[in-house]
Parts: C-alpha cells; sequence; structure tokens
C-alpha cells in the first residue's frame, strides 16, 4: 500500500481533525471562487449584448402579453428555443438573451404541453391565431388546448399607461412621451389609415400596424393577444447575420 507522503499529511491535519477549521478552510475556497465569478460582472457595463431590432413591445403588444400571463398561457407553452439542433430545425434559431431583455417576467419556461412560441410571430396568419384561440379543435382537430373565444371581449387599456410605467422602473426604456400617449398608440396600433399611425412607427420602429384579422376601431383582448403573439421571436432580423456567414 502506498504511504501518502508524511509532509502534507502534517499540514493537512489541522483541517481534518478539527470540523470548525475544515468548515472555515471549505467557505475560504468556496468565497474566492465566488468572488473569482461574481466580481467581472460588476464591471461589465451589461451582462446582456445588445442586439439590432429588439425594442420595447407597443401598448397594444404590451396588453396582450398581460392577457397572455392573465389566462397562464405559460402553464402550456415555453418562450425560449433552446440551442439543439431538433430544437432549431423545428422552431428556427435558438433564442437570444437579448430577444427577452424587456419581457418582465420572462416567459422562458420548461412546460411543453403545446410547442414553444418564442418564434411563433408570422408562423400563421392573423385569422388562423383567431379562429385557433375561439376554438382549437376548429383548425387542429387533435388539439387540446382550452378555447378562448371569452377574449373577444372589449380591451380594457385604462391601465395601460401605467404598465408602461412600471415597466420602466424595472429598466424598460419607454420614454415620458411613450408613456403618456400609451393609450392613443394603443388604438393606433390597429388601424393602419388612422393618424397616429406614422407616429407610432416613429416611438416603436418597425412595429406592425394592421386590425390582426379584426375591428379596427375597437379594440378586444383577443385583438392585442394575436398582435402579441404575431411580434415574437420578430424583431431580430436572423437573415443579416445567416447572409454574413455566408459570406466568410
Ligand atoms: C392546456 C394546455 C394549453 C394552454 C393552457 C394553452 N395552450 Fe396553446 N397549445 C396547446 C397545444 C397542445 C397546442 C398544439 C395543438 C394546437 O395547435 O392547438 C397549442 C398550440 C398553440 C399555438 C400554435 C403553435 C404552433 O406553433 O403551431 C398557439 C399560437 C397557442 N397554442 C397559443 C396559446 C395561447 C395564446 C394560450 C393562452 C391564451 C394558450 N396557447 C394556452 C396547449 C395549450
Amino acid at each position: 500500500m502506498a504511504t501518502a507522503q508524511p509532509g502534507l499529511w502534517k499540514r493537512h491535519e489541522i483541517f481534518e481533525k478539527n470540523s470548525i477549521i475544515l468548515l472555515l478552510g471549505a467557505l475560504i475556497v468556496v468565497a474566492i471562487g465566488g468572488l473569482v465569478e461574481i466580481t467581472p460582472l460588476f464591471y461589465l457595463k451589461s451582462t446582456v449584448e445588445a442586439v439590432e431590432g429588439v425594442r420595447p413591445y407597443t401598448p397594444l403588444e404590451l396588453a396582450g402579453r398581460n392577457i397572455y400571463i392573465r389566462e397562464g398561457c405559460y402553464l402550456c407553452h415555453s418562450q425560449m428555443v433552446r440551442p439543439m439542433r431538433d430544437e432549431i430545425e423545428r422552431y428556427g434559431h435558438f433564442s437570444l438573451a437579448a430577444e427577452s431583455l424587456y419581457d418582465h417576467p420572462f416567459q422562458w419556461g420548461s412546460k411543453r404541453t403545446g410547442p414553444d412560441l418564442a418564434r411563433v410571430g408570422g408562423k400563421y396568419s392573423d385569422q388562423w391565431h383567431r379562429e385557433h384561440l375561439i376554438d382549437p379543435r376548429a383548425v387542429v382537430p387533435a388539439s387540446i388546448m382550452p378555447a378562448y373565444a371569452f377574449l373577444d371581449r372589449p380591451l380594457d387599456a385604462d391601465a395601460v399607461a401605467e404598465d408602461l410605467k412600471a415597466n420602466r422602473a424595472l429598466g424598460v426604456p419607454y420614454t415620458d412621451e411613450m408613456i403618456a400617449l400609451a393609450r392613443t398608440d394603443l388604438k393606433a396600433q390597429l388601424d393602419p389609415d388612422g393618424a397616429g399611425a406614422a407616429e407610432l412607427q416613429r416611438r416603436y420602429p418597425g412595429a406592425t400596424i394592421r386590425d390582426f384579422g379584426g375591428d379596427s376601431t375597437r379594440a378586444a383582448e383577443i385583438d392585442a393577444l394575436i398582435a402579441y403573439l404575431q411580434v415574437l421571436g420578430t424583431m431580430v432580423d436572423f437573415k443579416i447575420y445567416e447572409d454574413k456567414q455566408n459570406l466568410r
């Protein structure tokens, strides 16, 4: 049997025979490890890299997001494409941290009774979403998703400015102008020919302005929810990055 080096054993003896000193020693080692990992984070300007195209949600999208959370859609749907081949082939480019930069709270989730929704924007028409939410079995016969027909009721937009404010308190860069005009912008997003459309585009570059398959003169909860679903995963134009890769 090989004997341990006598010198090393002697120096270690104090730790092995005294549990308090062993505990303190372990604490010191773990603290050093922690410092090495945590300290650099304080010197980074941001731990999440900014990515072109990611903008705060419009008031209508934010209202839709609130309905998504209120109805517990996250109990069956995740919103994060993991960087694994099967996921990327099914859902598209894996999710970037910046894509949920303005999500408070984030909707990553781990439960997938239904498919991941991180890139569902643009996958279906507004009409498809409307029919699917009202009666999932009408478009997907084997679906076990509950029906949300009751969402075709007027959207209560009174609190939307407060929602923007709350998000600003959490770091979303909504300006005073955006907050003051939140209700106007909410209605403007449903009407591409309306007076507020250009202003909305200026405040939220790239925002989609259309009736989302509903009635542009009246904002319903389902319109807001569809506006939210249709923007998911569409803010970053991954074609730019794919083209750059092809050039290399
Ligand atoms: C009980 C679980 C469950 C809940 C709750 C649920 N869903 Fe689903 N969802 C599913 C299942 C299962 C599917 C797949 C079958 C289908 O398309 O209906 C699905 C499909 C979808 C799809 C189509 C995704 C795709 O890529 O084909 C969308 C969009 C969707 N759900 C949105 C929602 C929204 C919005 C809510 C909340 C209002 C919600 N779901 C709540 C189970 C659920």
